[in-house]
Formats: C-alpha cells, structure tokens, sequence
C-alpha cells in the first residue's frame, strides 16, 4: 500500500514508519519541520512538508494524493494549549478526512485516545484534548471510510512487549509506543478492522491476534 503518516516525526510514527516499509509499503511522512525531513528517510519514508494547521484543503490533498491509506498520528501534544488540541487533534483530522473522501482514499486508521468516548465538559486544557478527539472521531465515522479508531491508554517510551489487550472498554493503564506501532501495522491491511473502534492497554494477548478479536465486536453505529 501507499500510506501517509500524518505526524510523521512524532514517537508512535517513528516506529511505526521501519514496520510498513519493512511490510513492503511504500511510506510518505507529512512533517512540517524540514529540519526532520533527514530522519525520516533514514526510516524509509519520503518526507511531505505541510503544516496541517496552516495548509489549505487544496495543499492538504496534494500532499496525500495517489496514497491508499492515511493514519493520523499527529497531536498538538502536551504543552500545548486548547486552542491547538482543535486546530491539529480535530482541525487536522478532519482536513485529512475531507481530503481523503474527495480524493477516494478510503482507509483511514486514527490514534485517538482513551476517554475520547466520553469527554468531560469544560475548558481546562485536557478536558478539550478529550473533546478534540471526539470530535476528530465522530467526523471520521461520519465519513463513511473505512476507518479503524485505536484508543490507547497512557503512553511509554517502554520497548514493545509484542502483546496488548483490546476491547470496546479496557481498563486504564499503560502501552508502550512501539505495541501502538505495531498494532497500527497490523491493522492497517486487515478489513476485519473496518470500521471499528477500539481501546488499547498492555496485556498478554499477541498482537497478531487483534485483527480477529476487532472484527468479532460490533462495528460502529451497529
Ligand atoms: N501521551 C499519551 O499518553 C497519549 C495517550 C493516548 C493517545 N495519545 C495520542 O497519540 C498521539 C501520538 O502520540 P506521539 O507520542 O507519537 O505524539 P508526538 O510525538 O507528540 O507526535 C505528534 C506529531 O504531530 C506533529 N504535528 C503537530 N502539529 C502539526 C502540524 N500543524 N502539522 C503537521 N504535523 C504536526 C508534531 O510535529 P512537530 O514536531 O513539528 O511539532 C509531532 O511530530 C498524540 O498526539 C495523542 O493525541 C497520547
């Protein structure tokens, strides 16, 4: 496939990007900082300079036109304030999204986050987190792509464990990156994974085995 990591120099993509080329795809990473452009060839992908933010609808599409599969991996992060949680978590999401179902891109993995299922009311900075991401959740099913939402738990820099638990609810706790990755990768190809939404924690099932266990839940909006 040809796939587009949209945060493309963040820690989830970074592992993420040697696994699909290693899966023998083609890889093109969206960054807006030049300046990272060298890392990610060294990771085998090709670098697309877009800012997300400040990018057009028209400059959004150019930069994933010709792709098969877009994931979202981008993410205003931790010190940002509310303002960026909409501009990049949900206003960029959903720039991808139009671009993605005006151009027939029609695979769309999302990394959204645990609580984005009910995010609290309110202004402090990561209630609007929650809310941007439910936001950015809600536009992509709305979509009618097909799409798979992976809704992690709290991240660590840990190495992967190569095992995970997943389910429409799991318990709070942490997953490594490099399992995130790696389940992204697993995903991504498997149709059993249309269209559904699932919470992601460590645990002790092989990753290998997810695709199955998404495909056996109810997809969204059954
Ligand atoms: N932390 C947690 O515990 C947790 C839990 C569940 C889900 N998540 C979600 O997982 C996502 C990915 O995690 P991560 O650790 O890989 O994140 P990360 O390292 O912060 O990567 C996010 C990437 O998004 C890019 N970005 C920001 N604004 C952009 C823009 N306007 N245009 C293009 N790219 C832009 C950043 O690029 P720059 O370097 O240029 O800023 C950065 O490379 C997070 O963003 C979060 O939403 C996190």
């Amino acid at each position: 496939m040809d796939i587009v990591i949209a945060g493309a120099h963040g820690a989830i993509a970074r592992l993420l990007t040697p696994r699909l080329v290693a899966d023998g795809h083609r890889v093109r990473g969206i960054i807006r900082n030049p300046d990272h452009g060298p890392d990610l060839q060294r990771d085998g992908a090709e670098a697309v300079i877009c800012d997300l933010e400040a990018a057009d609808g028209t400059a959004v599409g150019a930069a994933v036109a010709g792709a098969d599969a877009i994931v979202f991996a981008a993410g205003a992060g931790p010190g940002s304030g509310a303002e960026r949680k909409w501009t990049v978590d949900q206003g960029a999401a959903k720039k991808l999204i139009d671009a993605a179902a005006e151009l027939g891109i029609r695979r769309y993995v999302m990394v959204s986050s645990i609580g984005a299922d009910a995010p609290p009311p309110g202004d402090e900075v990561f209630s609007v987190y929650l809310q941007a991401k439910a936001a950015a959740d809600a536009d992509l099913v709305a979509a009618g792509l097909d799409h798979t939402i992976i809704r992690p738990v709290h991240l660590t820099d840990d190495n992967g464990a190569g095992t995970v638990e997943v389910g429409t609810s799991v318990e709070r706790g942490e997953v490594s990156r490099d399992d995130v990755a790696a389940v992204i990768a697993t995903v991504i190809g498997d149709a059993r994974t249309h269209g559904h939404t699932f919470e992601l924690t460590g645990g002790d099932r092989p990753i290998a085995e997810v695709p199955e266990v998404i495909g056996n839940l109810p997809r969204d909006g059954a």
